[in-house]
């Protein structure tokens, strides 16, 4: 760190994301991305006369964006706010409604970002420990006084809570905001969106970097009551009015209107999931619940870092997090079925070698 750089950034310590590692091919299994492509409609969208618009400003209001989302989900453009990615979304909600006295409260186990967040915004916080057998512990948030924030179904585990106990926390928080990050919600979960009419304390995020396919395309939005979102929309306006690109907007907006690609994809990375998660179990794994594109799964008799190591030597790439209660375990996200195969023959490999199987 320079000396010119601000004090308030003293203590920052950066979000590490899954390396992107160049020294040969890997099958990439880090970040949950989508093995498949995005949607024809997206191609098509991002050909013809969208070069020549870049040299003009995009609507700032990125209407064209909004409404398609809003027409999927049966909302009105007002209640949502796009962002360059849901963690841009995330940072706005972060620095909108959260600070040293309105503080926030979400898992011990969850995504890393939330922590982030509260270190670069000085917002106070609350880690709510999960179970032991890593379920939420619904009490404990309907205890305390700070705002809450829920990954459902939650990033690292894969484990989701259902609509009837989230409504529960609505209805036992009303005077607090309740952000349900639903950045996995299309692979067969309900979502809280139909809830967002009851509850005025109540925010959706959903993103297009995983059942949408559109990772690098950086799109992210928070579904809410107009008025929240208003609040929002003043806080971007003082700081990036412009933040998603013309491509991104026309990008997003064919991808959101193309429901039944969202639907084919996520048909097919759910069939592998479970085709996995039993190829796992037969190898002697133990694999928690997975309502996700990705697995949590350990081996009784390897460590997580092992794996993750033996992995990478055979050219793929997974998450290993060196943390107490989970640096046994490994995420794998849901790749092609071929993809998949070749994590389950690189595993018997492994366990054939130490004689485990
Ligand atoms: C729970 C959760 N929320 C938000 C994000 C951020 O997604 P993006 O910024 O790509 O929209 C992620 C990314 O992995 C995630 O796991």
């Amino acid at each position: 760190m320079t000396k010119f750089l601000s004090r308030r950034y003293k203590d920052l310590s950066p979000y590490a994301p899954g390396p992107h590692p160049k020294d040969r091919e890997y099958i990439k299994l880090n970040q949950n991305e989508s093995p498949y492509p995005p949607s024809p409609a997206v191609k098509k969208a991002l050909s013809g006369k969208l070069a020549d618009s870049l040299c003009m400003y995009e609507d700032p209001f990125c209407m064209e964006l909004r409404e398609a989302i809003a027409k999927v989900n049966h909302l009105a453009p007002d209640q949502i706010f796009v962002g360059n990615g849901s963690d841009e979304v995330l940072a706005f909600l972060f620095q909108a409604f959260f600070d040293e006295e309105q503080g926030v409260a979400f898992t011990d186990i969850t995504y890393d970002f939330y922590q982030c967040y509260c270190r670069t915004f000085n917002v106070d916080y609350e880690l709510i420990p999960l179970k032991e057998d890593f379920s939420y512990d619904l009490d404990a948030f309907k205890h305390t006084e700070k705002s809450i924030l829920l990954a459902n179904p939650n990033a690292l585990t894969g484990m989701r809570i259902s609509l009837e106990e989230i409504e529960e926390l609505l209805k036992s928080s009303s005077d607090r905001l309740v952000i349900i990050d639903e950045a996995y919600v299309d692979f067969d979960n309900p979502s809280c969106l139909p809830l967002l009419n009851k509850y005025p304390n109540l925010i959706v995020l959903q993103t297009f970097s995983k059942s949408r396919c559109l990772a690098a395309g950086r799109i992210g939005f928070a579904a809410a009551s107009k008025e929240i979102i208003d609040d929002m929309r003043a806080l971007k306006f003082s700081f990036s009015p412009f933040n998603l690109s013309a491509l991104s907007i026309a990008a997003g907006t064919a991808a959101a209107l193309d429901t039944d690609y969202v639907k084919q994809c996520t048909a097919k990375t759910i069939a592998v999931r479970d085709m996995f998660i039993n190829g796992l179990k037969r190898l002697g794994f133990c694999c928690l619940e997975s309502h996700a594109n990705f697995v949590f799964a350990m081996h009784p008799c390897i460590s997580g870092e092992e794996l993750w190591h033996d992995l990478k030597e055979a050219g793929i790439l997974t998450r290993w997090y060196n943390e107490p209660r989970i640096k046994e375990y490994l995420r794998i996200s849901i790749g092609t079925e071929e993809d998949m195969q070749q994590v389950l023959k690189v595993f018997t490999e492994i366990l054939k070698k130490k004689g485990l199987c």
